[in-house]
């Protein structure tokens, strides 16, 4: 969706001017050289230096780094002349720091242009001359710096944004484009992010994540070849993190590992269509893509428009893919998800346990089973709403109902509030499960609005889920009207609903908008996710205490678009515990722990044969937002006590696990265990977890773990939490005291016995 002009921000009223400067607060730096030619944004650890080009008509990105005692040495050891020299002389592009399509100092057109836009008259180039740079006001702990910058022939305007932001080393950066021409220009290539960097290394590996239904998350790592490799991307529309979670990781040199490389990453925060992409060029430079992706058609920007395109945030860590990681977390707390810094309550879901077969009675028990091992939230999965025919019962189940968001009053006769006041009776926050982006072609919504969902003109509708399910159209107003008042209702109904979880099980099926004309179809895959973020944001606004899941049938919508409004996602529909070991440590790489949601569940899962142990199932899920998905009434007594003092140790670590920095100790891949450790802010407590995968005979005893983010003058009480009664501690230095920098160097030893045999560790500074 795009904006009137008017509404675009007042650069020159905010704006702060460009002389020469050198500015710091807390862990923000800015520097303006002398004569204005380059000017240096600094966070606590990473440096980016902008240099003119073409000229002085564009800026470069000369140097993406480690930030330097002095910001002046940055900007000294930056070059636009050899920069420009080879780039010169090798024919690809310059230095950019937002590369457009026909743009160049040189005498060839820059042909790989992240944006590339027809003008009005059909003309295919564009050719941006810089027109105002300046320090823009921000809160504080932000700076703010923006490139104007417009065609040289034509009335057509891009404003970049860079914000750093101090204390999380992470820069922000967003692009808008504003079209004054007569009249629509057509955007073939938009990309949020598309740098030309010169020549920093001459080897790139490129570190991500790819998946399907079921294992998302699976980490690949290559070498960048020469030439364009679409890393990754997605074409769904919805479920857009299953092909890939719209993140990337490239370190420069040497591959990166979790302690060592230089390594620098950014996310597209954005739930649709999107691809990334790296480039080397013929003299081993590096371009980098990301964003929305015009797989479906060009976007149509009409005259007197504005458009914002997805926010992507980078950053850089000279200590490998741990240290990046542990940026994006911090950012992610503090600066992009809602209450970031808030405890995730312990949930029970009533899905695997209940699946579509309850009675008010039944989660009356599910609900007495939950608060009695501690938990703290009950959600109600699918299966509660619709009326009469359309009632989402055993029988019909996926078939019907979605887009009818009334309780099924046959099967929960008393109503959503009594059954959030059972809830409430027990102690527990009451949750409900919503798929509002979809409808049911079996429901009272579609019958009486049928031109609302998303469908091609001349075809017959294709469907989804249950061979019934279609994708409503959320670039219509109305259509996101009549979805915030029937999800408005249910949250005065249930007598301030805490949690929505919010499915989407489906892709952009039926490529058409009823709502746009003709000449605008193209759009609206993007206007779709427009569309979308409008309707969480009033939600999250008119209900300040609602927390939201994102969930596209298992871990389809992890990425930063969706958490902007959501305050966690589900993991994966694979609840198997090995499984979850490789998608949680995946999904680790941008993601914190708290933004993860993991249940222990009964075994075994789907397909799988495996019966892993509940203690395994635990202690894997504790290493994230800890849930349920059973029906706790399955439970022994002996797994019951279990459980209870798993719980119980989870809300004294929480803090630790879910507000803590993130170590990866020993990866999946590779290894026939896996090691990782939370470890406190303040250094005060760390929370270690170890998990057998497929271990071998006596020959494969594991070296001691040697632990990371300790304050190594500090001495560490060591103890063993989750260990079922009976089951011997799993090290011989469970009981001792340890200096931090014994743990950190010699390390601690231990032993697993089996495949699935698993320990956590408390380190406790005395
Ligand atoms: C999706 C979700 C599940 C569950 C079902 C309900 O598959 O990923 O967790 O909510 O829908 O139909």
């Amino acid at each position: 969706m795009s904006r009137p002009v008017g509404r675009a921000a007042a650069l020159a009223v905010l704006a702060v001017g460009l002389a020469a400067q050198a500015w710091a607060t807390g862990n923000v730096r800015r520097l303006v050289a002398a004569d204005a030619t380059t000017v240096t944004l600094e966070t606590r650890s990473v440096s980016v230096v902008f240099g003119k080009v073409a000229d002085g008509r564009r800026w470069g990105i000369l140097h993406l780094g480690a930030r330097q005692a002095d910001a002046a040495d940055a900007a000294a050891l930056t070059s636009v002349r050899t920069a420009l020299k080879y780039k010169a002389t090798l024919g690809v592009p310059e230095p950019s720091a937002y590369s457009v399509f026909g743009s160049s100092a040189f005498k060839e057109i820059n042909r790989y242009g992240g944006l590339a836009v027809r003008h009005a008259d059909g003309t295919l180039s564009t050719e941006l001359v810089l027109r105002q740079t300046a320090f823009v006001a921000d809160v504080p702990g932000a700076e703010h710096l923006v490139f104007n910058y417009c065609d040289e022939a034509y009335p057509f305007e891009v404003t970049q944004h860079f914000r750093a932001l101090a204390d999380v080393d992470v820069i922000e950066t967003w692009v808008e484009l504003t079209n004054r021409e007569p009249s629509a220009v057509r955007l073939l290539r938009m990309d949020s992010f598309a740098i030309d960097l010169p020549r920093l290394s001459d080897t790139y590996h490129v570190h991500h994540l790819t998946g399907q239904w079921a294992s998302e998350a699976q980490l690949v790592e290559s070498e960048l070849r020469r030439g364009e490799t679409r890393a990754i991307g997605s074409r769904s529309g919805i479920r857009d993190a299953w092909e890939g979670v719209p993140g990337v990781m490239v370190s420069f040199g040497d591959r990166a590992n979790e302690r060592q490389g230089a390594v620098f990453g950014g996310v597209l925060c954005w739930s649709g269509i999107w691809a990334i992409s790296a480039r080397r060029a013929p003299d081993d430079s590096l371009a980098l893509r990301a964003g929305y992706d015009l797989a479906f058609g060009e976007y149509v920007l009409d005259s007197g428009r504005t458009v914002e395109l997805p926010k992507f945030a980078f950053s850089y860590s000279a200590a490998g893919k741990g240290g990046l990681s542990r940026n994006f977390h911090d950012w992610a707390r503090r600066w992009q998800m809602p209450d970031g810094q808030k405890m995730r309550p312990i949930q029970l879901n009533s899905w695997e346990g209940a699946y579509f077969t309850f009675t008010e009675k039944s989660l009356h028990g599910m609900m007495d089973g939950v608060a009695a091992l501690g938990g703290e939230m009950f959600v109600l999965d699918d299966g509660w709403f619709g009326v009469g025919d359309y009632a989402r019962n055993e029988k019909d189940n996926v078939t019907v109902g979605l887009g009818d968001w009334v309780v099924n009053p046959e099967k929960l006769p008393q109503g959503l509030a009594a059954l959030a006041g059972e809830a409430k009776r027990r102690g527990l926050d009451f949750g409900l499960w919503v798929e509002p982006e979809m409808a049911c072609v079996k429901s009272r919504l579609y019958e009486s609005h049928p031109d609302w969902v998303l469908r091609e003109r001349n075809r017959p509708l294709r469907t989804g889920r249950g061979n019934a399910q279609v994708v409503l159209d959320l670039v219509n107003p109305a259509v996101r009207t009549n979805l915030l008042g029937q999800l408005n209702a249910l949250v005065a109904e249930a007598g301030g609903l805490a949690y929505f979880k919010w499915d989407a099980n489906a892709n952009l099926l039926n490529v058409g908008c009823p709502s746009l004309d003709a000449a605008h179809q193209g759009n609206f895959p993007f206007d779709y996710v427009k569309g979308l973020y409008e309707l969480l944001g009033e939600l999250r606004e008119q209900n300040p205490g609602l927390a939201i899941q994102a969930c596209a049938s298992g871990g389809g919508r992890a990425d930063y678009g969706f958490l902007r409004y959501a305050d966690e996602f589900w993991g994966s529909d694979d609840t198997d515990a090995r499984e979850r070991v490789f998608i949680q440590w995946g999904e680790s790489h941008f993601f914190p722990a708290q933004a993860i949601a993991a249940h222990v569940t009964k075994v075994p899962y789907g397909d799988l044969a495996r019966r892993t142990p509940l203690k395994y199932r635990f202690d894997v899920a504790m290493s994230c937002r800890l849930g349920f998905e059973l029906e706790p009434r399955d439970l022994t007594a002996d797994e019951t006590a279990f459980a209870r003092a798993c719980v119980a140790d989870y809300k004294r670590l929480r803090p630790t696990i879910q507000q803590g920095d993130l170590y990866r100790l020993v990866s999946p891949y590779g290894h026939s265990y896996a090691a990782l450790m939370h470890a406190g802010k303040s250094r005060e407590q760390a929370v270690v977890f170890v998990y057998g995968l497929s271990r071998g005979n006596w020959s494969d005893y594991p070296p001691p773990l040697v632990l990371e983010g300790l304050d190594p003058a500090r001495r560490y009480a060591i103890e063993e939490i989750n260990l079922p009664s009976g089951r011997a501690v799993h090290s011989d230095a469970v009981g001792k005291m340890v200096s931090g920098a014994a743990l950190m160097s010699q390390g601690v030893p231990f032993f697993l016995t089996g495949d699935y045999d698993s320990l956590v560790l408390v380190l406790q500074a005395r």
